[in-house]
C-alpha cells in the first residue's frame, strides 16, 4: 500500500439544510456548497472544522445508493474516504486483502469528477478510495 491519507469522514444525514446548521453550530465551515450526485440520487456538500473535512450524504430518493443505510444507520458516519498516490496499485492490494469493492471507480460530481469506489470489509466497514 501507499500511505493512504484520509481526504474526509461521510456522514450520512436524513435533513442536509437542518444538519448544516447543526454542524455550523458546532463551528464546522461549508466549504462545498450541496451539489446533486445524480448518479447517487444523493445531495452532499463538505464542512471543515480543524483540518477536518466531513461529506454530509442525504438521499434524494427511494432508490438512493443510501437509501438502505439511512434506514439501518440513521444519522451517522459511515465510511472515511482515502487518497492515495497510486489509485490503480492501492486499489487492486486492497480487494486483494480482504475489501470487496462494492461499485466501480465512477466520477463524484460532488468531487470535482474525480473517480471514487467504496470497498466493504467484513471487520471495518466501508471505506472510500479517490483517485
Ligand atoms: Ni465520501
Amino acid at each position: 500500500m501507499t500511505n493512504l491519507k484520509v481526504h474526509h469522514i461521510g456522514y450520512l444525514v436524513k435533513k442536509l439544510e437542518a444538519a448544516i446548521r447543526s454542524f455550523e453550530n458546532l463551528g464546522y465551515q461549508i466549504t462545498q456548497e450541496t451539489v446533486y450526485d445524480d448518479i447517487r440520487k444523493v445531495n452532499i456538500c463538505f464542512l471543515e472544522k480543524d483540518g477536518y473535512m466531513i461529506e454530509l450524504v442525504a438521499p434524494v430518493s427511494e432508490d438512493s445508493v443510501v437509501a438502505g443505510l439511512m434506514k439501518k444507520y440513521k444519522n451517522s458516519p459511515y465510511h472515511i474516504c482515502y487518497e492515495t498516490e497510486d489509485f490503480e496499485r492501492d486499489f487492486q492490494e486492497l480487494t486483494a486483502n480482504g475489501f470487496i469493492a462494492i461499485d466501480t471507480p465512477t466520477p463524484a460530481p460532488a468531487l470535482q469528477n474525480r473517480d471514487v469506489v467504496f470497498l466493504t470489509n467484513a471487520s471495518m466497514g466501508m471505506i472510500e478510495l479517490i483517485r
